[in-house]
């Protein structure tokens, strides 16, 4: 049944040009929209700016502008990066808005109506970072932000407030029979504790300063102080206000019934606590979940404008490419724990996970079917010959859809990524090169009927990870991703009809140095790592990561005629074709005991001539008075393996 969703990332503040932590909320979101869009469900995402509040007003003066066209500069960039990303927002909700503004009143008019709001004085500590009032017992040291640790100032205005002490219990009914309404759930118990110990009421307008929207009219003029909505009301509104909540045009509001938010978990207890008693106030439905996740850290330490460590996402997609990205947030990152963005980890992740596994998987594909069947793929025969790895791939994709349910997207990820291995591995398993010379036709083209559904159900679901790469793999495979082929390949577990397979160029090229200059900070440090260590002989790491090192497994080996010394091997390192390698080692061993060995070798060498015959790469081996021994792994792996 096609469900309307709504998706939700936090508006963002315009006292800030986006960094990494936006883009990972913004993407996330992004991702789920296509994750339920292949489901068929219809789903809108919404996201914006947070334009009001004393924080914005301070920021504008500070840059000499009025907080109005400031919000609109900064604003305008929020939208641009996110369009440039092509992330799919359907709405975008600026606070400053007229229609946002008149949701606002209207909101606070209903809740006022309904006896939850009064007037009151207040008398407090508030920090202006984190617009947001705290109690003297929950102030740090030295009257500092409990959250953000910076000074507080003492607030002390006519103020109106909103009962929440009175949706206590209702709330805490609420989390009791929705378990798994926070995710990850370790969450939803630290709001639990946070509300059993006791909720105040909570001031919800301001009057020292200007920059917020002001109350419905009967409001002000029954005082000589001029009352502005508090900025977190006013944000969290905007949710609702981006279907029409209250005004002309409510009909987007059906997409409420079924909303998801994902926030950072610096702002989980406004949404787990504030927003639903607000929510609860309006007598509107509740949310479906709530998604928090954790915060990213730069090389291991927390990104701060002063260290100047902060990452533009904007410079990693130039350098990189938004797929790139996209994939590395969402895989590096266990959903709700923080994460640590380092270029070296990224590169990692693209050459060996990108390019090896799927890269490689697709190529190795093209090239054997080019070779054997002129690229025809016929999955006919998949079913028998090939019955228990159609059920692993069934039991795999299954485990990936359940993991991305409970909003598990790295695991989602590493689920797809057995479904890859797999396709590796029955290459290096059935060998269809000698399936062919043993004329054993039919199960050569099973095998590759079988690799070609492994590749387009994994397609199917990488699509909301990384939409354009997936979207060439299954242009190769001649289909396209859309919700009709995810209900026939994935839900009802049919195989792909007969193709002909469209060659297309590298998915995923290595990436050989990193594309991006490091921090100013962490480049003086290397400058003087690097000083140090070329006294004493050491290479720098990047050095080392220049040789690229794989498993590879020897599947023919013959003498080199007139040489004593020298074999002549030929690798599966996992491409189409294998290696021709020439070794030093015959003295060492008989060309029968090396076949089907697994060895460690050097891929990316110059190629070189010897005894007339080309060898590219270099089998590694230790040598000692003992003798000669190849290197190998301690346990089987995929051919292609990399090893660092
Ligand atoms: N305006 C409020 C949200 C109102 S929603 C009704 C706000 N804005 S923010 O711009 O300061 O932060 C937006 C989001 O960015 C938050 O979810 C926050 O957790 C996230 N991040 C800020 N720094 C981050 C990292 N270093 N890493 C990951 N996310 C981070 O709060």
């Amino acid at each position: 049944m096609c469900q309307k969703i709504l998706i939700t990332s936090p508006i963002y503040y315009v006292n800030d040009i986006p960094h990494i932590g936006h883009a990972y909320t913004t993407i996330l979101c992004d991702m789920l929209k296509k994750f339920h869009q292949l489901q068929g469900n219809d789903v809108k995402f919404l996201t914006g700016t947070d334009e009001h509040g004393q924080k914005i007003e301070q920021s504008a003066k500070k840059n000499n502008q009025n907080p109005q066209s400031y919000a609109d500069i900064i604003s305008m960039r929020f939208k641009k990066i996110w369009d440039s990303f092509a992330l799919d927002y359907d709405i975008f909700v600026r606070t400053t808005d007229t229609k946002h503004c008149l949701s606002v009143q209207k909101a606070f008019e209903i809740m006022y109506a309904k006896g939850d709001i009064y007037k009151g004085s207040y008398e407090g500590h508030y920090c202006i970072s984190c617009e947001t009032f705290f109690t003297q017992t929950q102030l740090s040291a030295n009257n500092t932000c409990p959250d953000c640790g910076k000074p507080t100032q003492i607030v002390q205005e006519e103020s109106y407030f909103f009962a929440l002490s009175k949706y206590q219990d209702k709330l805490l009914e609420w989390y009791k029979s929705h378990s798994d309404f926070i995710l990850p759930q370790f969450r939803q118990n630290e709001v639990i504790k946070f509300i059993s110990e006791g909720l105040n009421d909570l001031s919800i307008t301001r009057t020292s300063f200007e920059w917020g929207v002001p109350l419905p009219e009967r409001f002000t003029h029954s005082s000589d102080k001029k009352h502005i909505v508090y900025v977190w009301l006013d944000a969290l509104l905007s949710y609702i206000s981006g279907l029409g909540y209250a005004q002309d045009n409510e009909s987007d509001m059906a997409y409420w019934d079924y909303a998801l938010h994902f926030v950072g978990k610096d702002i989980l207890r406004f949404h787990a606590v504030y927003w639903l008693a607000f929510l609860m106030s309006l007598e509107l439905p509740l949310p479906k979940h709530i998604y928090a996740h954790g915060w990213w850290t730069k090389d291991g330490a927390k990104m701060s404008k002063s260290i100047g460590n902060v990452i533009n996402p904007k410079e990693v997609v130039d350098a990189y490419g938004i797929e790139s990205l996209r994939y590395f947030l969402l895989r590096e990152m266990p959903f709700g724990q923080d994460g640590d963005f380092s270029q070296k980890a990224f590169i990692e992740r693209i050459n060996a996970e990108l390019g090896n596994d799927v890269g490689n998987l697709l190529n190795r594909l093209i090239g054997m079917s080019e070779k054997y069947f002129a690229l025809k793929v016929d999955s006919t025969q998949v079913e028998k010959y090939f019955v228990s790895e159609l059920n692993e791939l069934r039991h795999i994709i299954a485990q990936a859809v359940e993991k991305m349910s409970s909003m598990q997207p790295h695991r989602y990820i590493e689920e797809l990524w057995k479904a890859f291995s797999l396709g590796n591995s029955v290459i290096t398993q059935y060998e269809p090169w000698n399936l062919m010379k043993s004329a054993q036709t039919d199960k050569a083209m099973a095998l590759l009927g079988l690799i070609a559904n492994i590749l387009a159900q994994s397609s199917l679901l990488l699509y909301p990870i990384m939409p354009q790469s997936a979207s060439k793999i299954a242009h190769a495979l001649d289909f396209e991703i859309n919700a009709q082929n995810y209900e026939k390949l994935i839900k009802q577990g049919q195989l792909l009809d007969t193709f002909k397979l469209n060659k297309i160029p590298p998915l995923f090229p290595r990436i050989e140095s990193p594309l991006l200059a490091e921090s100013p900070t962490n480049t003086k440090e290397n400058a003087q790592n690097k000083n140090t260590s070329e006294k004493i002989g050491l290479v720098d790491i990047k050095d080392f990561g220049k040789l690229d090192i794989r498993v590879g497994t020897i599947i023919e080996c013959t003498p080199v005629p007139k040489s004593e010394k020298l074999l002549k091997l030929m690798v599966d390192i996992g491409e189409s074709q294998p290696r021709q390698i020439l070794s030093g080692i015959a003295q060492y061993y008989t060309p029968q005991s090396l076949i089907n060995k697994q060895v460690c070798l050097i891929i990316n060498l110059k190629a070189a001539k010897l005894m007339g015959e080309i060898s590219e790469g270099m089998i590694l081996a230790s040598k000692d008075t003992n003798g000669l021994s190849l290197l190998s792994v301690d346990n089987p792996r995929i051919n292609g393996s990399p090893i660092s």
